[in-house]
């Protein structure tokens, strides 16, 4: 079963070569500039039937204004571009309902989600057109900032780049409890980070090239939360930013336009023990963060969130509100349990690497029907990530786990090289050019001898094209 190979894609890069004179860069035929109001997705909080909190979704054919008076066919869920943000409540039973209204089946995958095999919404849970799937499981997991997006095998990047995403925010009593901005919208913010080509109709357009599926489908439009340079007004006290990088592979290296310095609150999977203060904040595709921007003396002045390599804008911040209800953020936020090294029962080590005609983990490209490793419940295993550095040049890349979270251990040889905003639950890994890096991860709960999980790149077009394998979660440790 081998249906993208670089040999098929380089037909594409051919042709988007010859076209690529057709480009428009976006924004120029973008009259708002920074005058639209930045839309939040909204929020959905399901509705309990005989103790199951049922959330229903569908996903979509739409057409999304991004630009004035041009209608741009999306792929969305419940609206016309992304999806609304699903609050779960950690404990609580879930049944996430997705209906499929394409043309085409996909799935629905719970990104971060602690959950059974059989309901992570991988290749393996195809659903097909007209058909319903859900995710039923219970939520069990520290508050955090996930997201759910399709992963059908080889076309996760195309159906991500039409529209579908959405964002998953899970509460405890811990989160609830803190001296932080919660008010979803208005100072609890979410902001969905991604880029697009839009070609001179208005339309998305998606053609990687070889060398765009190498590099990264970096796109020349910055699109936050479905919107093009747009702004928001919030007030002039603490705000909360909950930042996800959903582009297919563009790694953001974010800035405040004024250098402004800003603490990090949370990564993928959970808070930070302690807030860390940065001014800069990079963040790979699939990865979250979150912020607090403190904006009490910022009464009356306008700033924007930058991407330094691009030295342009997502969004811009108008303090033009007097604060209503203060926060102090604490400065301890909570206390998490850590896995030590010792404890260890495996070393496995995954090389990444790309060949002729695919990527690689290992010397393989993903294959639906192969296991890959076989990860003991229960036990804490060290998983070395390479990223193999290749004669002419390295490649960027990161490290998803399925259905669990890891602690970075080690970034080239030395604990030292994990940078405080690092130190939290993660799912999600960066990895540059010839760079190695140690995990710690356990795999809890949920034993499947048969439905497995996947590790890959989320560099979606990496992913795509075969840098990505399959774990099951069994009771005994044994070899595949
Ligand atoms: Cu965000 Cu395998 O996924
Ligand atoms: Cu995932
Ligand atoms: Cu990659």
């Amino acid at each position: 079963m081998k249906r993208r190979t670089f040999l098929s894609l380089s037909a594409v890069a051919a042709a988007t070569i010859l076209i690529g004179q057709s480009f428009i860069p976006t924004n120029k035929i973008n009259a708002t500039d920074f005058k639209s109001k930045l839309p939040i997705p909204p929020m959905l909080e399901g509705e309990e039937i005989n103790g199951v909190i049922n959330y229903n979704l569908e996903i979509l054919k739409a057409k999304h204004n991004f630009f004035k008076d041009v209608l741009t066919d999306t792929y969305a869920i419940n609206g016309t571009y992304l999806g609304p943000t699903l609050k779960l409540k950690n404990g609580s039973k879930v049944s996430i309902n997705y209906t499929n209204k394409l043309n085409e089946s996909t799935t629905m995958h719970g990104h971060g989600m602690h959950l059974p095999a059989n309901m992570d919404g991988s290749p393996h849970q195809l659903i097909n057109p007209n058909e319903t799937w859900s995710a039923k499981y219970q939520v069990k997991q520290r508050a955090c900032t996930n997201w759910y997006h399709p992963h059908p095998e080889g076309r996760t990047a195309w159906h991500v780049y039409k529209g579908l995403a959405g964002l998953m925010i899970i509460e405890d009593n811990e989160s609830q409890d803190l001296d932080i901005p919660r008010n979803y919208g208005v100072d609890d913010i979410p902001l969905v980070l991604q880029d697009r080509f839009f070609d001179r109709s208005g339309q998305i357009y998606y053609s990687p090239s070889m060398m765009q599926v190498i590099r990264g489908y970096i796109s020349d439009t910055f699109v936050t939360n479905g919107a093009i340079n747009p702004y928001i007004d919030v007030e002039a006290k603490e705000i909360r930013l909950r930042l996800l990088n959903g582009s297919n592979s563009t790694v953001y290296h974010l800035k405040f336009s004024d250098g402004r310095d800003f603490k990090q609150i949370a990564v993928d999977n959970s808070f930070l023990q302690k807030p860390v203060t940065l001014d800069y904040l990079r963040l790979s595709p699939g990865e979250r963060a979150e912020i607090i921007i403190d904006l009490q003396d910022s009464f009356g002045k306008s700033f924007y969130l930058k991407e330094l390599k691009e030295n342009r804008a997502f969004v811009k911040f108008n303090v033009s509100k007097k604060a209503t209800k203060k926060t102090k953020t604490p400065k301890i936020l909570t206390k998490l349990e850590s896995y030590s090294p010792k404890d260890a029962v495996n070393l496995r080590t995954f090389t990444l690497s790309a060949g002729m005609r695919s990527l690689y983990i290992n010397g393989k490209s993903m294959e639906m029907d192969r296991i890959d490793e076989i990860v003991p419940i229960n036990k804490i295993e060290i998983w070395e990530i390479y990223n193999q550095r290749m004669m002419m040049m390295g490649m960027q890349h990161n490290f998803h786990i399925h259905g669990t979270h890891f602690i970075i251990l080690e970034r080239n040889g030395k604990s030292s090289n994990v940078n405080d905003n690092e130190k939290g639950y993660k799912d999600t890994v960066y990895i540059g050019p010839g760079e190695r890096v140690k995990l710690l991860v356990k795999m809890t709960d949920y034993i499947d001898e048969k439905v497995p999980y996947m590790y890959h790149c989320h560099f979606l077009e990496h992913e795509d094209a075969g840098m990505m394998g399959q774990f099951i979660v069994s009771k005994n440790q044994r070899r595949v």
